[in-house]
């Protein structure tokens, strides 16, 4: 097994750039399963999580290239073929239930495994199945399957009980190639949806209001190919900003980061005493010499402070002069790493979906294991901070949405690496 040894490190500094979103690459990849042409994606960061869905689209009789260097993957999708993925590969990544809405409306058959909890929660798919259902499917859940069909899936109006960024996308897809109108209300406007309905309408689709809480999709014939270059992750750029504040000090400039994507983060950065510039496109971090502040924090759906984001700033709180709170609304079991944190000396105190923190003068480092992919990366923020040399074992979570975050953060003068 793998591990990160991390050891004791000066301030970050220097530049670095941020690779493409995972989680609008996942997405996009599912839906190049409705295109009749080639689709070549570019900035697709090289993530296990990624080829685990490369994997999926070839099992399902589907063409792919993977170009390392720049990063760009091409798909063609299969005329017919398999309906049902490798059981295996579809249980390894919850991302696969999006391969839902594309096949059901490009093939109007399709097989798939229904997923179970996950290391942050139960996770239940029903607002997809709902969507799906109200376009026409049929849907008949079975030994952990779930197999959707239609004749014709026909556009409807849906109102979503949840802003769920994978039953949007699920829906938006199926609706893309449905007959008529769908109007998608209380939909997600996570900047991943945004980009997903880009990709859509760079290849035929006619989609209006991705962003908003109303997305409007009139069906299209059929999808050709084409290219697309996926966001940048603004996960990776927070966890990189949290990273830079982890001592007093750190100033950091990463390239390709989207300030608009990031807004609730930088407010909270900047709250606990962190400056943040943009300029053009580069932005800025710098920690505050005198060290953070503490502050409270409360999860949301976008444009509300990211989940995927919460873990990072437990570890900076923890550091952090005062008290303050962290609220979990979107997973109702995300605070994992904090019995981790507490090994290191932090003060947390977790009740239900809150955490209050009394921030420690220092974290000391120690044997962690990472339980979840942001888990994981909060722990590496902490051990930034920390005293002494800290070992983060189960790094493969962290493999799953981090494109060489070693090697990143060594280029920022950080003392991680990795052993097998
Ligand atoms: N939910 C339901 N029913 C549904 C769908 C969701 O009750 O049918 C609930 C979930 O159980 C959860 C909440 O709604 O409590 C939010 O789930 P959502 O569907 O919005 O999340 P997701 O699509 O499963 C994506 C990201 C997550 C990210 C969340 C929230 C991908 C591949 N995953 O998950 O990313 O945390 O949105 O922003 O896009 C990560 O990258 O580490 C990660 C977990």
């Amino acid at each position: 097994m793998s591990k990160f040894i991390i050891e004791e490190s000066p301030c970050l500094k220097g530049k670095t750039r941020v690779s493409g979103s995972k989680n609008a690459a996942l997405p996009i990849l599912a839906a190049s399963l409705m295109a009749r042409k080639k689709c070549v994606i570019r900035d697709v960061p090289a993530l296990t999580d990624i080829f685990v869905m490369q994997n999926i689209i070839e099992s399902l009789g589907g063409k792919t290239e993977w170009d390392k260097k720049t990063e760009t993957m091409s798909v063609i999708a299969p005329d017919a073929g398999r309906l049902d993925a490798d059981y295996e590969l579809i249980s390894k990544i919850r991302a696969s239930f999006l391969i839902l809405g594309p096949l059901l409306a490009r093939f109007k058959k399709v097989r798939t495994v229904l997923p179970g909890g996950c290391a942050i929660g139960s996770r239940p798919v029903d607002l997809h199945l709902k969507g799906l259902a109200a376009l026409g499917a049929e849907i008949e859940l079975e030994h952990g399957y779930v197999t959707a069909t239609a004749k014709r899936l026909s556009g409807v109006e849906i109102y979503l009980d949840f802003p769920s960024v994978g039953a949007t996308e699920n829906i938006l897809m199926a609706a893309a190639l449905a007959d008529g109108q769908s109007v998608i209300r209380n939909c997600a406007l996570e900047p991943e949806i945004t980009d997903l309905a880009n990709f859509l309408v760079s290849i035929g689709a006619d989609i209006s209001g991705a962003g908003t809480d109303t997305i409007t999709v009139n069906g299209v014939e059929s999808l050709r190919g084409g290219e697309y270059t996926i966001i940048p992750d603004r996960i990776e750029a927070g966890t990189f900003m949290a990273a830079a504040c982890a001592r007093p000090g750190g100033d950091i400039v990463l390239e390709n980061a989207v300030t608009e994507h990031l807004r609730p983060v930088i407010a909270k950065l900047r709250e606990m005493g962190a400056e943040i510039s943009d300029n053009n496109g580069m932005m800025r971090v710098q920690s505050p010499d005198a060290g953070l502040r503490s502050t409270d924090i409360k999860t949301l759906p976008y444009p509300g402070f990211p989940t995927d984001m919460q873990a990072q700033l437990l570890a900076l709180l923890s550091m952090a002069r005062g008290r303050g709170t962290v609220v979990e609304t979107v997973f109702e079991n995300r605070f994992m790493h904090a019995a981790e944190m507490k090994r290191m000396g932090a003060d947390i105190k977790v009740e239900s979906r809150t955490a209050a923190v009394n921030g420690v003068d220092r974290l000391t480092g120690c044997h962690l294991k990472a339980t979840d992919l942001r888990a994981g990366a909060a722990l590496i923020v902490a051990a930034l901070g920390a005293s002494g040399q800290t070992e983060i074992s189960d790094i493969y979570h962290m493999e799953r949405g981090y494109d060489r975050i070693d090697e990143k953060l060594r280029q920022l003068g950080a003392r991680i690496i990795r052993v097998e």
